[in-house]
């Protein structure tokens, strides 16, 4: 089955409590079953992590080099600040898909910008948890 690695930046372990208006009252981890359980049902491997360090990420992303057939990334602050984690994502060849629960456009114009958007295959920003469920189906 093909692989597919989510990736999750900082704060998202807070899921749940944090800024619930915002991002949603569902925890990561039932995030992650979620998409643990859709995966399996269209076909797909879920490898689920997070992370709020911006070096283990980077990791992450150059050990999915030849090895993943999809990543799936939620930068969280990252996507507005990090020239490390585009820099890692310019050295994979399949395809990546950017997500954000909240719809990045519609919030303070220091969100407005991605690092990681140049290196998007696609972006989904908006639809809360189920945005993972639309990555997975993308
Ligand atoms: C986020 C949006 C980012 O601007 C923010 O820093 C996050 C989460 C989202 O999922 O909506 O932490 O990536």
């Amino acid at each position: 089955m093909p692989k597919i690695l989510i990736l999750n930046g900082p704060n998202l372990n807070l899921l749940g409590n944090r800024e619930p208006e915002t991002y949603g009252r569902e925890t990561l981890s039932a995030i992650e079953t979620k998409s643990g359980q859709h995966g399996e049902s269209i076909g797909l491997t879920i490898d689920f992590r997070q992370s709020n360090s911006e070096g283990e990420l980077v990791d992450w992303i150059q050990s999915a080099i030849g090895t993943v057939d999809g990543i799936i990334i939620n930068p969280a602050a990252y996507t507005h600040t990090s020239v490390a984690i585009l820099d890692a994502l310019k050295q994979v060849s399949c395809p990546i898909i950017e997500l954000h629960l909240s719809n990045i456009f519609s919030r303070e114009p220091f969100r407005h910008h991605s690092y990681v958007s140049p290196v998007a295959n696609g972006v989904i920003c908006g639809f809360g948890a189920h945005g993972y469920l639309l990555a997975l189906d993308a």
